[in-house]
């Protein structure tokens, strides 16, 4: 999952928000890469930190309220540290940003079609107005909008929900990113929709090979697009690894919560739904030790350490697949046989 080649490499990542109540460690030490074609699921609870760490990739936090320490480099770029509008350059051509809500990201007053032609201009100050309407009408066709030509002068509000995430997704690709991160992109969808939204983002990126980050509470829709897991709470990767391995043989008792709360994961219809106690923790004041305390069935099977040290993500079982908890690998193995194995996890 570190491979030195890979498009995107994330290390040590850290974002903290100095705020009036306190200091905010939104993310606290995270590392992973991508590489190109390939898709990394970044799952955890609402306020675990997974858009803060997207938002940090794009450069787009304020300089004044986020102070972002690690590294983080793009097609062998550093860019922690570099000018904002080298960043900018950057965003929008080598790597773009789909939101969960596409009207916070196209705008009420201008036609859809033109919104796409402008994206494209930024980047290609050469390109003609008419040459960038064409690539938007061909953008607008690639992500199955029906009559393109016609649709480019419609307005955002004349879209239906799914056309203007797939307008959305037609703006984000309309510069051929190597990278693009999409932050709970169907979350607002139905599950019809849903389904065809993922089809077309694995579409597209099999045509234009671009590494993916894909955010979501979803283990289910993880399951579905994912190579790779990166499992946060409170800030923090609790687990990650190769999807088969994380998603088959999870090692963390959050991850266990989160698979047991999953009605689309369990083989069993029937099977009752566990929701994981308690809610996630403040990230002005995380509990001690190992976040995840408070809410864990097995925390005092190793005695304080739970409460007392932060556990550091160590190898679990097969190549790259990680896991920070105390447990020992047989207990933890001997806990998922007796209790949490039966649940029921099918792919
Ligand atoms: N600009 C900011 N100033 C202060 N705190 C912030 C800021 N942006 C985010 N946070 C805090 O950082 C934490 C992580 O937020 P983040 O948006 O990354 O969560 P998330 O995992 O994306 O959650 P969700 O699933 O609800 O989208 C939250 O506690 C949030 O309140
Ligand atoms: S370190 Fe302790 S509290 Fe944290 S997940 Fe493991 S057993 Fe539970
Ligand atoms: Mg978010």
């Amino acid at each position: 999952m570190d491979s030195s080649d890979a498009y995107l490499r994330v290390r040590d990542l850290r974002v903290r928000f100095d705020t009036s109540d306190g200091v905010v460690r939104a993310v606290d030490g995270v590392s992973f890469a991508v590489e190109r074609g390939r898709t990394l699921g970044i799952v955890g609870e609402s306020g675990s930190g997974k858009s803060v760490t997207s938002l940090a990739i794009l450069g787009l936090h304020d300089a004044k309220r986020a102070t972002i320490t690690g590294e983080i480099s793009v097609g062998g770029r550093q860019l922690v540290g570099l000018p904002d509008e080298e960043v900018r350059r950057l965003r929008g051509r080598d790597m773009a940003m789909i939101f969960q809500d596409p009207l916070s990201a196209l705008h009420p007053y201008y036609s859809i079609g033109r919104q796409i032609a402008e994206a494209y201009r930024v980047h290609h100050p050469e390109a003609s107005r008419r040459e960038a309407r064409q690539r938007a009408v061909d953008m607008l066709d690639r992500v199955g909008i029906p009559q393109p030509a016609r649709r480019f002068d419609q307005y955002p509000h004349e879209f239906s929900g799914g056309m203007r995430q797939r307008a959305m997704i037609a703006m984000s690709l309309v510069n051929d990113p190597a990278l693009l991160i999409a932050d709970e992109p169907t979350t607002a969808l139905d599950v019809t929709v849903q389904a065809q939204i993922l089809d077309l983002l694995a579409d597209l990126q099999a045509e234009f090979h671009s590494a993916i980050i894909l955010i979501t509470h979803d283990l289910g829709v993880v399951g579905q697009v994912a190579d790779e897991v990166l499992v946060m709470y409170g800030g923090r990767a609790v687990e990650q690894g190769g999807v088969e391995q994380v998603l088959r043989s999870p090692q963390h008792p959050y991850t266990w919560g989160l698979l047991s709360s999953v009605p689309s994961l369990h083989g069993d219809a029937d099977a009752d739904l566990v929701p994981i106690p308690g809610n996630p923790p403040s990230l002005i004041n995380l509990p001690t030790g190992c976040a995840f305390h408070p809410r864990c069935r097995y925390d005092d099977r190793v005695g304080d350490r739970s409460r007392t040290e932060v556990p550091e993500l160590r190898a679990a079982g097969a190549d790259g697949h990680l896991v920070a908890c105390h447990l020992s690998a047989e207990e933890r193995a001997a806990i998922y046989a007796e209790n949490v194995a039966s649940v029921g996890v099918a792919r």
